[in-house]
């Protein structure tokens, strides 16, 4: 669709290397900068209620911080026990310094 999705964040809310979450619609969604480059999942744990931007970002992983589960942010997969479910993620874009995410 040409949906151009929501404004989020500024740009320099979230310097390389670090993460932020955001609620966009009802959602949750956590906020990547990885390499330079943007990446955005579902907020919240596939395997419980973590918030997964309160967990530690590294390589482009992100480990839960209630049972150390670790996802790919850039499609969301999941490395192993105790996930078994991918994160959601979702079209982000950045312009003029605001962030905008694509729900739908
Ligand atoms: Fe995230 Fe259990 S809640 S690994």
């Amino acid at each position: 669709t040409d949906d151009p999705g929501r404004v989020v964040a500024r740009s320099d809310e979230i310097a390389d290397g670090e993460m932020l979450d955001v609620r966009v619609e009802g959602l949750d969604i956590a906020l990547y900068r990885v390499g330079g480059r943007l990446y955005a999942t579902a907020g919240i744990c596939t395997h419980g209620r973590a918030m997964l931007t309160d967990g530690w970002l590294e390589d482009g992983v992100i480990e839960c911080p209630l049972h150390g589960g670790r996802f790919e942010v850039r499609d969301g997969s999941c490395l192993g026990p105790p996930v078994d479910e991918p994160l959601t993620t979702y079209p982000v874009t950045e312009h003029d310094g605001e962030i905008r995410v694509t729900t739908r």
